[in-house]
């Protein structure tokens, strides 16, 4: 499977890292040769028709500080937009950091990846929650797979846990927490830290966004509400109608009331009716009191109950899994065996 990476952060350099680990396992388990024919960074890209080598390209960006320093296969300057045109791939994978402004400049590669009919992979919250719809609707119109399982949940399989939860069934409200920084930042300031420090320590963890003022300020739970609203519940919103409050007003004082009265503040993140994001008050008993950069979704049904995961929902491995998952969907599909 010929692959383009457009990305090369926390993220995109854990799914190298992975697949350097895990190469042999990937062909026996699930027949999968997966082949980096262009990784592209700020610097410009690495190219190779025959596939990079994982392990050079880490090289190249730690040393140099870009994958265009990657000997012999650099080409520094150039950006992903040539790279679509010149470079023959099966698969996009975007793994961009997120901009909630207007998704670029991930949207149009998006779009350009879909309709030069490449299955496409992208981790990249911001374009999912400005027009997840439409980016589906031309993934249908070329026949090409769509898949965003790293966007909600870092490794947690939580769209893909909804669908089986909506299977014969119906969610009918989703309330979670969906942002591990934040998550992250409470526990620690439970636990007496101060904000600034509690966040830099989730920033050196490598959970918070390259802006951690999207975590803070709830726009991060807000576009992953969006995606599961659109993917779960089937209503088109965008991040235009979420209601949001994030953490940056609550002092040590609040935090502390809560402890005294058996609660913690979480961040939470709901669909009903409308969508909220806020920061509320639950039992620490409560199954959605995670601590750290955990985060624990719930899924209302109909008839079946509240079904609710819980796991890692940040960090570069976690995501670069969730990577992995979509792209043996794609091979499945590539295979003739549709996707699930
Ligand atoms: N900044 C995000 C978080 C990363 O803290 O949850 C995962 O989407």
């Amino acid at each position: 499977m010929r692959i383009v990476l457009a990305g090369f952060g926390v993220v995109g350099r854990s799914l190298l890292e992975i697949v350097s680990e895990q190469s042999e396992e990937l062909v026996r388990r699930y027949g999968m040769s997966l082949r980096f024919v262009a990784i592209v960074d700020k610097g410009g890209a690495a190219v190779s028709e025959n596939g990079l080598n994982p392990l050079k390209a880490l090289e190249s960006k730690r040393l140099k500080g870009t994958v265009a320093g990657y000997p012999g296969c650099g080409k520094p300057g150039i950006d992903t937009l040539s790279i679509l045109d010149d470079v023959e791939a099966d698969v996009f994978i975007d793994a961009l950091p997120t901009n909630l402004r207007d998704g670029e400049p991930s949207y149009t590669y998006l779009k350009k990846a879909i309709t030069m009919r490449l299955h496409t992979i992208t981790v990249n919250k911001g374009p999912l929650a400005l027009a997840l719809p439409a980016l589906k609707e031309l993934a249908e119109y070329r026949g090409v797979v769509l898949r965003f399982s790293g966007s909600v949940g870092g490794g947690m399989p939580v769209i893909e846990f909804a669908r089986q939860c909506a299977m014969g069934d119906r969610v009918v409200r989703v309330e979670g927490i969906l942002n591990g920084t934040t998550n992250y930042i409470l526990t620690r300031m439970e636990e007496g830290l101060g904000f600034q420090e509690a966040l830099r320590e989730a920033q050196e963890k490598g959970y918070a966004e390259r802006d951690p003022s999207l975590d803070i300020k709830g726009y991060d739970t807000a576009a992953k509400l969006v995606i599961l609203a659109n993917e779960v519940l089937g209503i088109r919103a965008t991040l235009e109608d979420v209601e949001i409050r994030g953490i940056e007003g609550l002092d040590g004082r609040e935090i502390e009331d809560a402890k005294r009265r058996g609660e913690t503040i979480r961040l939470i993140g709901k669909v009903d009716g409308g969508l909220r994001v806020e920061p509320t008050r639950i039992k620490v008993d409560d199954p959605l009191a995670v601590r750290y950069a955990m985060n624990a979704v719930a899924f209302q049904t109909e008839n079946s109950g509240r079904h609710i995961i819980t796991g890692r929902g940040a960090g570069g491995r976690e995501t670069a899994t969730a990577i992995l998952r979509d792209l043996i969907q794609v091979k499945k599909f590539m295979a003739g065996g549709g996707v699930t």
